[in-house]
């Protein structure tokens, strides 16, 4: 059964983690709230189905350089809303994003430090962006080292994924046997990648996501199926409407299925 009409819902929180600074977790953070925001807005104004969404996704940015809330600035997306954020803060933050959102996204800085094991453990998520390189091989275990000591406090498994990040567009060897390495160390991958492409750069000048980009659609198509697989992981039943899709709508869910009125006070 997908999150989306479980009776137990609980907003989702997914964490961007690495204890290597610059693997792509700022980039990774963005395109993922800014593709949920795309398609919360299309089911909103698809009309009553619209209504089992509350229409936020909340972005938590513990990054000391707040690099991820400077991008949204720009951007203005209403549907994003970016809380500034630390160690000490960090859980109360969460708790208020869940009340409010219906995914939690939290970019974190590129170190281990006490915000990322907070992170950790309160994610239904955790990914761990990557370059292909034997050097970040050892930074995701280190990484995924973290994410079990979390584990192990909460007494819960904690899903993560390896997230290969500025790969080549041409698959190149190189990139396979980095890949092979990654998958000897025993670290899940996600089966897509974030593929280097300019439109990653640009965005972080414009605010402007690969799919409001001139010439960004090779990077847009990339996201729509990174952002599958993710929520996918997550249970997140959050489709790209198509044009067919918004000239015909599914029915609005019966009202205690709606997604938002579900379970949200259980979150600790
Ligand atoms: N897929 C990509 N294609 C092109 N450029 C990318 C891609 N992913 C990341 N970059 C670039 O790589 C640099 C580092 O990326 P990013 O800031 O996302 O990493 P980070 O892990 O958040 O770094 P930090 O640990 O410093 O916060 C940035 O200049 C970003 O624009
Ligand atoms: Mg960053």
């Amino acid at each position: 059964m997908s999150l989306a009409t479980s009776p137990g819902r609980k907003i989702p929180i997914v964490s961007l983690a690495s204890t290597k600074g610059g693997v792509g977790k700022t980039t990774l953070a963005y395109v993922l709230v800014t593709e949920v925001a795309r398609r919360l807005a299309l089911n909103l104004a698809a009309g009553p189905a619209g209504m089992a969404w509350r229409g936020r996704v909340t972005c938590i940015d513990a990054d000391p350089n707040r690099t991820l809330a400077q991008i949204l600035r720009l951007t203005k997306d209403p549907l994003i809303t970016c809380v500034e954020s630390d160690s000490d803060r960090l859980l109360g933050d969460l708790r208020h994003a869940q009340a409010e959102s219906d995914l939690v996204v939290i970019d974190l800085e590129g170190t281990a430090n006490q915000a990322m094991l907070y992170a950790a453990g309160k994610s239904d998520l955790v990914l761990v962006p990557a370059q292909p390189s034997r050097f970040d091989v050892v930074e995701a275990v280190k990484t995924i080292g973290v994410v079990r000591k979390a584990a192990d406090l909460v007494g819960r498994d904690i899903a993560h994924r390896v997230v290969l990040s500025r790969t080549p567009v041409l698959r190149q060897r190189v990139a396979d046997h980095s890949r092979a390495q990654f998958v000897r160390a025993g670290l899940p991958l996600l089966p897509v990648e974030l593929v280097q492409r300019a439109a990653f750069q640009s965005m972080t000048y414009t605010g402007k996501p690969p799919w409001l980009q001139d010439g960004g659609e090779a990077a847009a198509a990339n996201v729509v199926s990174l952002v599958d697989e993710v929520l996918a992981i997550i249970g997140l039943h959050l489709p790209l409407m198509t044009p067919a899709d918004q000239a015909n709508p599914p029915a609005a869910p019966a009202r205690d299925q709606r997604p938002h009125l579900q379970g949200v006070q259980t979150v600790a």
